[in-house]
């Protein structure tokens, strides 16, 4: 099994680049179903999650290759001669969205209910609201969402709550249905906006994405195009906090700072510098740092995927912050892991008291979940001595090359296998 061995106490320094949004690129590589024509996606992650989706693509008979690490070009003429493998699909929460592409396209999907983090029930609902709006039926008979139509025509749908996965899933779902569709309460994420680009850019007709209303008016044919993620928000977010938690300064390459802004504003309440100058942020700061108070939102507000990093940096601030979770009902596991390194943090629902200390040693910790587990390597780097994570495949699924990019920058972190 492999593990991650950190020693604490380097001042982070230096520049790091930010790869391609995991959340986007999982909702783009499932999209190019819907394409009539080849689709090459650049700027892509090298995580597990996209190594999966291929795989996925590859089995169910749709050609995908990579061309070089970060560039997957995917044959989306091909007809699919079977459903999405349940074992992997069953190792990824976005594989959903073969739901929505292969039922606009072939107007039938059976696809095993999603894997992913466990935050307690995360139903989808609204997915299948949206999809039964278009005219679909949808049944879920032993694990396996099986939706089928004749055909599916626009319609209105108003999302009960601000859902990123349906909002996405049902744009793709509308892309080929006939007449307009509008998504009402949508989801405002950047990576909602990413993939209705990429639909657009092979001949879909979708307006409004990163407003709460998005109308997409169905086309019957698509094409192909070559299309570029957006940088990854998290990824940049999490080296924004490890850069603080350090008292370092590192410039934080390839992001787009709009993107950034509720992170960047919370750090800056607690006194951390950010200074922004076109495509790079730069942070650095030094103790204490003020305690203060954090709600998760849908975008724009903070998002609950930085929750557990800006957490854990608020556990070496001054003074008792509070944090609120609601987006999801159990998000706070890794607090249970946190408190071996010495951090006074409790939560009870989905609230956290957290008391700032700085007398933090280095501990065996395990991964929960993928921001909680990379959260152990951040106050792992904040730590006296070594620190030992195990259950690493989380924090795999969703940071490329963090080893390598954190020892650019002066982290003493290994990989080992035990
Ligand atoms: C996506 C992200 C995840 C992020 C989350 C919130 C991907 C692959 N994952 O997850 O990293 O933490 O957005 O930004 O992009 N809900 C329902 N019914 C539904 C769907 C959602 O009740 O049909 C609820 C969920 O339980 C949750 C809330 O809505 O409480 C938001 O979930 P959602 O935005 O859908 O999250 P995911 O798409 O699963």
């Amino acid at each position: 099994m492999e593990k991650f061995i950190v020693k604490g106490g380097n001042r982070l320094e230096g520049e790091v680049s930010i790869s391609g949004a995991k959340n986007a690129v999982v909702g783009l590589i499932p999209a190019t179903v819907l394409a009539g024509d080849t689709c090459i996606i650049e700027n892509l992650p090298h995580i597990a999650d996209v190594l999966h989706l291929s795989e996925i693509l590859n089995n169910m008979g749709i050609k995908s290759e990579f061309i070089d690490k970060h560039t997957l070009k995917v044959e989306s003429g091909m007809k699919p001669h079977s459903d999405p493998q349940y074992d992997l699909v069953n190792k990824i929460r976005a594989s959903y969205y073969f739901i929505g592409a292969l039922l606009a396209k072939y107007k039938r999907a059976e696809v095993a209910l999603p894997g992913g983090c466990n935050f307690g029930g995360r139903p989808i609902d609204q997915h299948i609201k949206g999809f039964e709006a278009l005219g679909a039926k949808v049944v879920i008979e032993h694990g396996v969402v099986k939706a089928s139509a004749d055909k599916l025509i626009g319609a209105n749908i108003y999302m009960d709550v601000v859902s990123v996965g349906a909002t996405i899933n049902v744009m793709l779902a509308a892309t080929m249905a006939e007449g307009t569709t509008v998504i009402e309460n949508a989801a405002r994420e950047p990576h909602v906006v990413d993939v209705a680009n990429f639909l657009n850019s092979i001949g879909a007709n979708i307006k409004g994405a990163g407003t709460d209303e998005i109308k997409i008016e169905g086309v019957s044919e698509l094409g192909g195009s070559t299309y570029a993620a957006i940088p990854d928000q998290i990824e940049a977010g999490t080296y924004m906090v490890a850069a603080a938690m350090t008292e370092g300064d590192v410039t934080i390459k390839n992001v787009i700072p709009k993107h950034l802004e509720s992170i960047t504003s919370k750090l800056r309440e607690m006194g951390v510098s950010v200074e922004e100058a076109g495509d790079s942020v730069r942070v650095y700061g030094e103790r204490p740092y003020k305690a203060i108070n954090v709600k998760t939102l849908p975008y724009p507000g903070f998002p609950t995927d930085m929750q557990p990093q800006m957490l854990t940096l608020l556990s070496t601030a001054e003074g008792n912050s509070i944090v609120r979770e609601s987006v999801f009902d159990n998000r706070f596991q890794y607090l249970t892991e946190l408190i071996r390194f010495g951090a006074n943090v409790s939560a009870e629902g989905k609230v956290a008291v957290v008391n700032g200390t700085t007398d933090l040693t280095g501990a065996e910790v395990k991964c929960t979940d993928l921001r909680g587990g990379v959260s152990m390597i951040l106050m792992g780097l904040n730590s006296k001595g070594e620190t030992k994570v195990s259950d690493i495949r989380h924090v795999d699924r969703g940071y490329e090359n963090i080893v390598s990019k954190l020892r650019g920058l002066g982290a003493d972190i290994t990989r080992i296998e035990e």
